[in-house]
């Protein structure tokens, strides 16, 4: 008998779009049936016979007011089926209702990382609901480096009695993209920070304000959830040192434009710590750490010598570091990490699995259809 899940899509944005159309391809021995799917935050696709949405014309298809998330929780549980709930949202209420989805049954899958990395309290609630029979599972790999695969093999090292002794990654695409321009091993590059930012902010790898970028939170959203799967307690993602590359003086300046326009002024701070760095043949790059021997989380900048694998970094890439006792070389992860182009319409995908027993180098250019395997696998 052919086993069949009912699956509630909620968002069809960058992420959300892709996934459907991947979702439209899935080979597998599983009938997935849509049963919901929010297209926006207004509007929802769905009948009260769990008739399967038709993925090909859901964008022009009559739809409804989307449901409450009680009123969804509902539909999902009288579904008669095994169901999981596809949150393609960057939306604080709906992540806030993960453990209520849980406790019901509901599994979740998400890139969403609002939920992982707000206080602890979260964290323990949607892990104990999910651990507690009955309870839903909860994948978020896409929560951390996009479509590259950490949070899996970092779960996977810690269950089987791995230990962590430290874990450091440049895993905001952002700024992986502005160090890697600024900070270079090439002495003649005269490239200013203000310059780059400019460039970035342009070209569309910014947030519309680049201080949401600059302020490091997103980069400590990130490590807090790292962090906390190997074990560290971190009480939220305010709750360690995280370095902000935002001028004291620009914080509370009004509009992004005007915050553009003065950053200049202060190339030089930051001018002067990569010319320090270059005179030991090291480049600066934006980091986050755990370091279980120090005891310590943090982010912020850090100096890499010319060999460092971070210090090669291109584009707007992600990469983690892993060191455990298994891998005292540490396990690199490299690749394509964020941006629209990447989530939304990446092509090629070559994964080396990760395998228990030896040191691998994953590298990834595309995302998505990583995103949807990841989802998936647990009940393929
Ligand atoms: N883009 C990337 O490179 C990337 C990479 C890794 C992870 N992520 C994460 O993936 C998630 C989605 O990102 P995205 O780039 O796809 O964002 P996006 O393009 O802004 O899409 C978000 C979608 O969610 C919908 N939405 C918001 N609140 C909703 C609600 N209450 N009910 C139903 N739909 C709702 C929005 O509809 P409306 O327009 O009507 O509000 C929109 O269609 C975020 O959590 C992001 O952090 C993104």
């Amino acid at each position: 008998m052919v086993k069949s899940v009912n699956v509630a899509i909620i968002g069809s944005g960058v992420v959300g779009s892709a996934f459907i159309n991947q979702l439209k391809n899935l080979k597998s021995a599983i009938n997935f049936n849509v049963v919901y799917l929010a297209r926006s935050s207004k509007e929802a696709i769905f009948s009260s016979d769990y008739k399967p949405v038709d993925l090909a014309s859901y964008k022009t298809a009559n739809a409804q007011s989307v449901l409450s998330l009680d009123a969804l929780t509902k539909f999902l549980k009288e579904g008669s089926k095994p169901s999981i709930l596809i949150d393609n949202t960057s939306n604080s209420s709906i992540a806030d209702y993960y453990p209520t989805f849980i406790k019901e049954g509901i599994s979740i899958a998400t890139p969403n990382k609002k939920a992982f990395s707000s206080d602890l309290k979260t964290w323990n609630e949607i892990f104990d609901s999910s651990n507690a029979p009955n309870g839903g599972l909860v994948y978020h790999e896409a929560t951390v480096g996009a479509g590259l695969p950490i949070i899996g093999p970092l779960r996977d090292l810690i269950t089987t009695g791995d230990k962590v002794e430290t874990i450091e990654g440049i895993f905001s695409g952002t700024l992986s993209y502005i160090f890697n321009e600024f900070s270079t091993t090439d002495s003649s590059s005269k490239v200013n920070f203000s310059d780059v930012v400019t460039v970035a902010k342009n070209l569309g790898y910014t947030e519309p304000d680049p201080r949401d970028d600059l302020n490091g939170l997103d980069v400590a959203r990130k490590v807090t959830i790292l962090a906390r799967i190997s074990g560290f307690n971190v009480e939220s993602p305010t709750s360690f040192p995280v370095e902000s590359l935002i001028p004291k003086d620009l914080e509370s300046i009004q509009s992004a434009d005007e915050f553009i326009s003065k950053l200049p002024n202060y190339d030089g701070d930051i001018q002067k710590v990569k010319e320090e760095a270059l005179a030991e043949n090291k480049v600066l790059r934006f980091v986050g750490k755990v370091d279980f021997k120090e005891n310590k989380v943090s982010v912020g900048i850090n100096k890499y010598s010319f060999d460092h694998p971070f210090a090669s970094l291109k584009g707007s890439d992600n990469v983690v570091s892993i060191k455990t006792d298994r891998y005292p070389n540490p396990l690199i992860i490299q690749g394509a990490g964020a941006g629209a182009e990447v989530t939304a319409h990446g092509l090629g995908l070559i994964i080396d699995t990760i395998n228990m027993s030896r040191s691998v180098f994953v590298s990834i250019t595309g995302s998505n259809k990583w995103y949807a395997e990841r989802i998936f696998w647990p009940f393929l």
